[in-house]
């Protein structure tokens, strides 16, 4: 951990990490691991143990205080917080725009086209220009206090910046996983044997009502606003909600994303152009909302029921298409999960042909009763493997039977079960031939060691042939087994043997990963590695020490200890170090071009990230600090540099482009 000398010095970090959330969540261009971004958080909140008195109301340490409050409260909106009436076609688009015109009596109205986030919505106040409540729609009058869940969204600033600060400010928005973390999440939950989330937006929901703020905060939730309540007290039209929130560095959507319409023909074409690039969005969005632009007219146009008449969402159909299951099979996981898998008639879907869609497990089935032969809708969600959305019972034949999952592997036939506190069912023999193909399969993927040219199929080959019956086997292969592989020949065998040559230096972060050791996710092996720091330290550690590791929680712990005793994996391991493998990577001698130079990173560099960039300084004898002084020597900018750069230039700092910093390694 970096110890942090002055004051000026914890300003300047907390001004740095600030800028890192903003990279992470806002651009959605990370800058530094998060592994280095917990680093920095460890020298605020050390710093800031050591000096209560003065701890910056932005610090990013607030977001995860220890003082964060469990249990909601009920709270009052300023004003009710309304939901949208829907529509679904161009027709109706241009019904809604025509009761505008006639409620107002004029044709020359102007809309504001919005992305119809889809997510959870969110009510934040500002008092004085800092973040005091956060509460949820609730019943629209009424809702939860979530303020130290929302604290832990890191793009949404606990302090406002910017000029004209309102004394009482409430801005609306919605809360949101970005489609990545939701698909982390999952992948997480599925290797725990958790329940997995339908869609970002339950992931979002859920996590927002969860009651540890600290368990919020590793869910990652975004967030996005649209608009301020009562929002004629601060500006006449809705296109201004967007400026006006950008003034005060809260997070609102991008230029490309709302737009000022004249007509229902320019509504519509916003409408697809939205369509059309909403797959490349990093979060999802159900439709455009359609607002009417002048604030002043919304109480002369009044509702509609609950729905008021200054505007309506506009939804995009969902992806879907109809096909029959085929077959359900069983597909096992490297810790022993067995996943039901339906087999489609093939189908085209959103770009691509579908023939396959993943059940989850044996509680998604029965809550849609999906059987072999069943006529289906499927669906592409956010997650890139579709889903059953529901069985069309009418279509359904007769005598079809309900589908269990078995209570025997699939491949090696020993029992499977399902844990008390499980959704899933595991095989439970340690000598599964399934269940150990998977695991050499993920030591190899880019998960775990990322051997190069030794993907699943390969992985198959030399397990099916019996080259690799142990991880250790593959340190192991030479030119005369490879050989023998299908469709192998001198390039491949030479590319193959040079990856696996590669992994001996792999990190110890890697390794641990590469061990397959059950609940343990990238994040938990990078805690892991930082604490044990060699593989000795590793096969000791004890429940006391792991339980120590902030992160790393009962579950894990226990599963860590498991494998360890067991004398089988340890055997396995020496075997490893035995055959090369090196964990600790040695360094290696590298000319010392930057000796006693001090570099400040600013931007965002394309070509190295800034962990990179700062390795090859510090490899080369230079420094890096964190803001620029006159005893900086460089100033490397990459894209939109900050305001590192500004201050590089009044002080005549040299400031060297990427390209530059190329040609001086
Ligand atoms: S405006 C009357 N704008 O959609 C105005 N809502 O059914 C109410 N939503 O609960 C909200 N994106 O959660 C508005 N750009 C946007 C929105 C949006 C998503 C959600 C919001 C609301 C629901 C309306």
């Amino acid at each position: 951990m970096k110890e942090i000398k002055d004051q000026k010095e914890y300003i300047n970090l907390v001004d740095e990490l600030i800028e890192h959330d903003e990279h992470y969540y806002v651009k959605n261009k990370p800058l530094i691991s998060d592994y280095e971004y917990d680093r920095l958080l460890n020298s605020i909140q050390s710093w800031e143990k050591k000096h209560p008195d003065f701890i910056l109301d932005s610090s990013p340490s607030l977001r995860i205080s220890e003082a964060l409050t469990k249990g909601f409260l009920h709270k009052e909106h300023i004003e009710p917080m309304l939901s949208l009436a829907n529509t679904y076609s161009i027709d109706e688009i241009t019904d809604f725009i025509n009761r505008v015109y006639k409620l107002l009596n004029k044709k020359d109205i102007k809309f504001t086209s919005e992305l119809k986030l889809d997510g959870t919505a969110i009510s934040i106040r500002y008092d004085k220009g800092k973040l005091t409540q956060a509460v949820t729609r609730g019943n629209g009058k009424i809702g939860d206090d979530v303020t130290n869940n929302i604290k832990t969204i890191k793009s949404i600033p606990l302090t406002l910046k910017g000029k004209n600060i309102p004394d009482l400010l409430e801005v609306r928005g919605e809360v949101f996983m970005n489609i990545k973390t939701f698909k982390e999440l999952n992948k997480k939950r599925e290797e725990e044997g958790k329940d997995v989330f339908a869609n970002p937006r339950n992931a979002a929901a859920g996590s927002l009502k969860l009651l540890d703020p600290k368990e919020v905060s590793r869910r990652r939730l975004n967030i996005i606003l649209y608009g301020i309540a009562n929002a004629h007290n601060y500006v006449n039209f809705q296109y201004e909600v967007h400026k006006f929130l950008q003034n005060l560095n809260l997070p609102t959507s991008n230029e490309n994303h709302y737009k000022l319409c004249k007509s229902a023909d320019e509504i519509v074409s916003f409408a697809n152009r939205i369509e059309k690039e909403r797959k490349k969005l990093f979060f999802e969005i159900d439709g455009i909302v359609i607002k009417v632009d002048d604030l002043s007219t919304y109480k002369k146009l009044g509702f509609t029921g609950k729905f008021p008449r200054y505007a309506a969402a506009y939804k995009f159909k969902p992806d879907q298409a109809i096909t029959t299951i085929e077959d359900i099979i069983i597909q096992i996981g490297r810790t022993g999960i067995l996943t039901p898998v339906a087999v489609l008639k093939p189908t085209f879907l959103a770009g691509s042909t579908i023939s396959r869609a993943t059940l989850h497990n044996q509680d998604e089935i029965d809550k849609k009763d999906i059987r072999i032969g069943d006529i289906v809708i499927i669906e592409k969600g956010g997650d890139v493997i579709p889903k059953v959305v529901n069985v069309d019972f009418s279509k359904r034949k007769k005598n079809i039977k309900k589908f269990k999952i078995p209570n025997k592997c699939p491949i090696c036939k020993s029992e499977a079960k399902r844990f008390d506190d499980e959704v899933a069912i595991r095989c439970i023999s340690p000598t599964c031939a399934g269940k150990t193909l998977r695991r050499f399969q993920f030591f190899a993927s880019k998960q775990a060691l990322d051997i190069e040219h030794l993907g699943s199929k390969v992985m198959q080959m030399l397990y099916e042939k019996g080259f690799v019956k142990r991880l250790s086997d593959i340190y192991t292969l030479d030119e005369g087994k490879l050989s023998q592989l299908e469709g192998f020949k001198d390039k491949s065998i030479k590319n193959l043997l040079e990856s696996i040559e590669k992994s001996k230096k792999c990190t110890l972060s890697q390794f641990i990963m590469g061990l397959g050791i059950k609940y343990i996710g990238s994040e938990t092996a990078d805690l892991l590695a930082n604490y044990a720091k060699n593989i000795d330290k590793l096969k000791k550690l004890t429940k006391e020490e792991l339980l120590s590791i902030e992160g790393i929680g009962e579950k894990a712990s226990d599963a860590i200890i498991e494998f360890f005793i067991d004398k089988k994996n340890i055997e396995e391991i020496d075997l490893l170090i035995k055959h090369g493998l090196n964990p600790n990577v040695t360094k290696q001698e590298i000319n010392q071009t930057f000796l006693n130079k001090i570099f400040v990173l600013t931007g965002s560099l394309e070509a190295f990230t800034r962990d990179g960039a700062k390795k090859m300084i510090k490899e080369r004898g230079g420094k890096v600090t964190s803001s620029v002084s006159k005893n900086t020597d460089f100033v490397l900018a990459g894209d939109e540099p900050g305001s590192k750069y500004d201050k590089a230039k009044k002080l005549s700092i040299k400031i060297i482009s990427e390209k530059e910093f190329k040609s001086m390694l």
